[in-house]
């Protein structure tokens, strides 16, 4: 497949982890790469790695906690390549954080600074040449199924869960003007944050209806089919990406496999 033949993407945080295998999975489908990234030795690896398939990449430094950052990533990107097709918002994280009492002001400023203006940065750099792109332009977001329902890690949910009510809102503002703004909420996915815990990945891949965690492919697969054409007619939409935890609920460890009639 190459849904993205002639087309552009910017992926923020595409040095490691999600936003590493979503570039990698864009360029697979032919889209020219700006692999944008706080971490500019990463974000170079991969854009090496993809010019080394044959890919059109570029690697661009940028703090997304920094307006005037986004701006010059955006424009660096568009030089470049000519136009932008399809913003895939990755960078954030914090999960790890102190009890709710000991968090302070100044902690959430910083949560909400990353992982929700973060987006609303990039979104507002981007939006221009989204709107010029000839086929239409596409906003995928990474939240979180913290953003969904109570998992703890309160400053780091509140902004993935804002980043839903700004997916929906901008996705009915610029429906007509034809950019779709779409979100994944990924469940637990196998990327370094959590090389530091291995035993709560394994104690999390026994509680997943799929009997797995998430790899980054995984949820670089759904971004692909967000941001391509084959998603033309959905914008607005939450997609978990979680293998099944947020539909089994607390209560999903009791659904067994039915008896066989047989
Ligand atoms: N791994 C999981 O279990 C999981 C689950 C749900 C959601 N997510 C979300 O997926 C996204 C990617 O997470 P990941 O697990 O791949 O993490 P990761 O640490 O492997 O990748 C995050 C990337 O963002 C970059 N980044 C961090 N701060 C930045 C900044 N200020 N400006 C620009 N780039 C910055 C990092 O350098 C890194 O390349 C995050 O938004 C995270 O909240 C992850």
């Amino acid at each position: 497949m190459r849904r993205f033949a002639g087309r552009v993407a910017l992926v923020t945080g595409g040095g490691h982890g999600i936003g590493r295998a979503t570039a990698r999975r864009l360029a697979l489908e032919g889209a020219a790469v700006a692999v944008v990234d706080l971490d500019i030795a990463a974000a170079q690896a991969v854009a090496d790695e993809l010019a080394g398939d044959g890919a059109a990449a570029l690697a661009v430094h940028c703090d997304v906690r920094d307006r005037a950052s986004v701006d010059q990533a955006v424009a660096e990107s568009v030089k470049r390549f000519g136009r932008l097709d399809v913003l895939v918002n990755t960078a954030g994280g914090g999960r790890e954080q102190p009890a709710f009492l000991d968090t302070g002001d100044e902690f959430w400023a910083a949560l909400i600074d990353l992982n929700l203006t973060g987006v609303v940065r990039c979104i507002r750099a981007a939006l221009p040449h989204l709107l010029a792109a000839p086929e239409g332009g596409s906003v995928v977001t990474i939240g979180s199924v913290n953003g969904m329902t109570a998992v703890g890690s309160e400053p780091y949910s509140a902004a993935k869960s804002g980043l839903q009510n700004l997916t929906v809102n901008l996705a009915a503002r610029y429906a007509r003007e034809g950019v779709r703004f779409n979100l994944i909420a990924p469940g637990t996915v196998r990327t370094r944050v959590w090389d530091r815990h291995p035993e709560s990945l394994r104690r999390l891949s026994k509680l997943y209806p799929l009997g797995r965690v998430g790899e980054p492919e995984d949820v670089a697969a759904a971004v692909a089919f967000l941001a391509s054409d084959d998603a033309a007619w959905i914008t607005g939409v939450i997609l978990p990406v979680d293998g099944g935890i947020l539909a089994a609920g607390p209560l999903g460890s009791l659904v067994g496999p039915e008896e066989s009639s047989a």
